[in-house]
């Protein structure tokens, strides 16, 4: 009998997923929620045939090399993939998997949540009664900001981008959208109507929402002169990647009330300290990357990305592969 190839699991991940693993391979699972430290990284892959990561786990070409020539397969626990160097990965041969499709729709939930929460302002309701100021109904207290009617722009359309179009619609929304592909038939489906700019974007928009992957193109997209180019009442959600909004400004456009507010589900830096100055604004709300944190999501990507491992480590090719060149120089078997 063949040896079982061998893999690293660099968290533990929902015990359907981990069944999948055991069952086809001679697998580590580390058990610490914490992130590994680059040195433990670097010798935990030692040796491994497949690796399924999260996406707080920097894979670049020096942990591809620790691991040795007999990698096959980077798995990611998410459908983003800007923390592994695909181009690295992409050179040696290996695949690099991820977990398209089951995020979307949770995804697009929590932006929902998002944009709720932040236009009738729950957070700052939940504190106040926690503090003890709920001593009246007062006709000017906390008032928000109604989302239906209002106009929801939509920063890149891909596959969340349409399911938070769809939920929109359903609070009778205008939504428009800009995307880097500038195709009018994208948003046709889901009543979206196409922008002309980004700037036509962020002049009309009460709603901004971004849903574009991180790359060069878009770090720090959303720096001090777009946010200066929107309107003073604007909501700002973002459940795509911290680093697409430069964090100081966003801080600044807040703090001096040129944006009205923002949602956060994703931050630069990440995890955000308890302390940090974004904290302290009452007009930010930010949950903790929690965008797939369903039960019945994270079960999902878990099989989804032990698939993709198994099929990677066991001379197959993975069914959601990000670098599909590879399965051309690499021989299955
Ligand atoms: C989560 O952020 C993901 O990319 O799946
Ligand atoms: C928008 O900037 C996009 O990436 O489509």
């Amino acid at each position: 009998m063949q040896a079982k190839p061998k893999v690293l699991v660099t968290r533990v991940i929902p015990e359907d997923g981990l069944r999948v693993v055991s069952d086809a391979c001679d697998a580590v699972i580390r058990k610490d929620d914490l992130p590994p430290s680059r040195d433990e990284l670097l010798n935990l892959v030692r040796g491994m045939n497949g690796i399924l990561a999260l996406l707080s786990d920097r894979i670049d070409g020096e942990v591809m090399d620790a691991a040795g020539e007999q990698l096959a397969v980077i798995s990611n626990y998410a459908v983003g993939f800007d923390n592994i160097d695909v181009a690295a990965a992409t050179e040696r041969g290996i695949f690099v998997a991820n977990t398209p499709g089951m995020v979307t729709e949770s995804t697009a939930d929590l932006t929902f949540a998002l944009l709720l929460a932040a236009a009738r302002r729950i957070g700052e309701g939940i504190d106040y009664i926690r503090t003890g100021r709920w001593i009246a109904f007062k006709p000017m207290e906390l008032l928000g900001k109604d989302v239906h009617h209002a106009t929801l722009g939509i920063i890149g359309l891909g596959s969340i981008g349409l399911e938070v179009a769809k939920r929109a619609r359903g609070f009778d929304m205008d939504v428009i959208y800009y995307d880097h592909r500038m195709r009018a038939e994208l948003g046709r489906p889901v009543g979206a109507v196409m922008c002309d700019s980004f700037d036509e974007l962020l002049s009309r928009s009460d709603f901004i929402t971004i849903h574009a992957p991180l790359t060069d193109a878009t770090r720090g997209l959303i720096n001090a002169e777009v946010l200066s180019k929107m309107k003073k009442t604007a909501i700002l959600v973002n459940a795509s990647r911290g680093p697409v909004v430069d964090t100081d400004a966003l801080y600044d456009a807040l703090q001096s009330g040129r944006i009205a507010y923002a949602a956060l589900d994703v931050t630069d830096p990440e995890p955000l300290p308890a302390d940090h100055k974004l904290m302290e604004l009452p007009n930010c709300l930010i949950v903790p990357h929690v965008g797939s944190a369903s039960v019945e999501t994270r079960t999902k990507m878990a099989v989804l990305a032990a698939e993709n491992l198994v099929a990677g480590a066991t001379g197959g090719v993975p069914r959601h592969l990000v670098n599909p060149e590879v399965s051309k120089r690499r021989q299955p078997g």
